[in-house]
């Protein structure tokens, strides 16, 4: 690798690289991917391995420490998290004042960057007993803030968090649960979201990973830059695809036009339409995450009892595609996002939840990206240069 900031000290030339296909921002000890053997690990583990035997609290202190936790690490962990579950009852009035149309990817950054106010006001962001704390308010509050989110939107009552509970389940109780009756814990969809949830915790200096290290490279706190992550995320190239993915089935369905026609209309670019879900820019041969969440697919919707023909459009549309020399050429395969959505469906989230799901599932990257940086003595602003294309120097008018 070429260290162009010197060289550019040196010789003054600026490289052009949109979309920063070739330029790396930093330096990382924390996630390894390999695009064309299709690897992933987080701090060396293979994602396979980690889906397979770890959980969503045992990944977020791996990604953040380093190393795996102990198990008293992990219980004490979990402990401190589920203390810091509660939100501060000022902050249920803020959900008050949103519509309940409202998306709830944006309501949960907006929750995250009015949490800033409740916790930064006056304190040193970069303090690490300060940051340590923070990490915890952010794993304990995000969920209960999203489903807030989704309660909101259904104008059903908020539930107070059951801190009895373990992680997931008490985030599917908060989701799903209601005053009137007790909650009944589903160790399939709790084992399967648990899973998901590993499945996106990171994924090195993807667009909004990278804006949560930029944000924070000016020195502002965890939240303001985990807030602009999750404003980056919504994006439908970004973790919104997951939302996009099933609105595309829905309307090949609705629509009756065939899962044939839908591919020849992407291949010929028609209104700029993309087969969502396909395609990522580092994984050219396969996307590991994709096949653990097909495998997993199958598996809720045969414990669920639901048989969704989603699952089967989405099954054809990737046969298709694979066997297409359009996709084949442009090395496009399904990536994270194609089959989330079955499952989250098949759980009961409705389709706007999905990217949040993918938002709790990244926060610990995050945090991991922003605690990093923030250690290393290299870090500076994050400052692109641009190329100026437009007018030379000119006059106003006399007038
Ligand atoms: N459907 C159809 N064609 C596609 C798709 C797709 N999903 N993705 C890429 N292509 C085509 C492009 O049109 C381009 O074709 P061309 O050479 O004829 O112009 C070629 O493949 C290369 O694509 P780029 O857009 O240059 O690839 P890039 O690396 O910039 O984009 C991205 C990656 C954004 C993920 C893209 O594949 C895409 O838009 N996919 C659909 C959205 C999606 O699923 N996003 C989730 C990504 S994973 C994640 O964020 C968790």
């Amino acid at each position: 690798s070429l260290d162009v900031s010197s060289l550019t000290r040196q010789t003054g030339l600026t490289a052009l690289d949109y979309g920063f296909v070739n330029t790396a921002a930093t330096k990382s000890k924390i996630t390894y991917i390999d695009g064309d053997e299709g690897i992933l690990r987080y701090r060396g583990y293979p994602i396979e391995q980690l889906a397979a035997g770890s959980t969503y609290l045992e990944v977020a202190w791996l990604l953040i420490y380093g190393e795996l936790p102990t198990a008293d690490q992990l219980g004490e962990f979990d402990e401190r998290i589920r203390r810091h579950t509660l939100l501060h009852e000022d902050l249920k009035r803020f959900f008050s004042a949103l519509p309940h149309t409202a998306h709830p990817m944006s309501v949960i950054s907006s929750a995250l960057s009015a949490l800033s106010t409740y916790y930064e006001s006056g304190a040193d962001p970069h303090d690490p007993e300060h940051v340590e704390l923070t990490t915890i308010r952010l794993l304990a509050k995000l969920p209960v803030i999203a489903a807030y989110a989704h309660k909101k939107s259904l104008g059903q009552a908020f539930l107070y968090p059951d801190n009895k509970l373990s992680f997931v389940d008490n985030f599917l109780k908060l989701n799903f649960g209601n005053m009137a009756e007790d909650y009944e814990i589903n160790p399939v969809l709790s084992t399967a979201l648990d899973r998901l949830l590993i499945l996106h915790a990171d994924h090195e200096q993807n667009a909004s990973t990278s804006t949560v290290r930029l944000v924070g490279s000016t020195g502002a706190n965890l939240y303001a830059s985990i807030s602009a992550g999750i404003n980056a995320l919504s994006g439908p190239l970004h973790g919104g695809a997951n939302e996009a993915v099933l609105e595309m089935l829905g309307r090949i369905q609705d629509s009756g036009e065939g899962v044939k026609r839908f591919v020849e209309r992407v291949k010929n670019k028609e209104d700029g339409v993309k087969l969502m879900g396909f395609g990522h820019r580092v994984y050219k041969n396969y996307d590991p995450r994709a096949k653990l969440v097909k495998e997993s697919a199958t598996e809720v919707l045969q414990a669920l009892g639901v048989k969704d023909p989603m699952l089967d459009l989405a099954m054809e549309l990737e046969q298709l595609a694979l066997e297409d020399d359009y996709f084949k050429e442009r090395r496009l395969y399904p990536n994270v996002d194609f089959y989330t959505g079955v499952i989250y469906k098949a759980m009961g989230f409705p389709t706007r939840m999905f990217t949040v799901l993918f938002a709790i599932g990244r926060l610990p990257g995050w945090i991991a990206h922003w605690r990093e940086m923030n250690l290393d003595p290299q870090n500076k602003i994050g400052r692109p240069q641009q190329l100026y294309i437009g007018e030379p120097e000119r006059d106003l008018p006399q007038r």
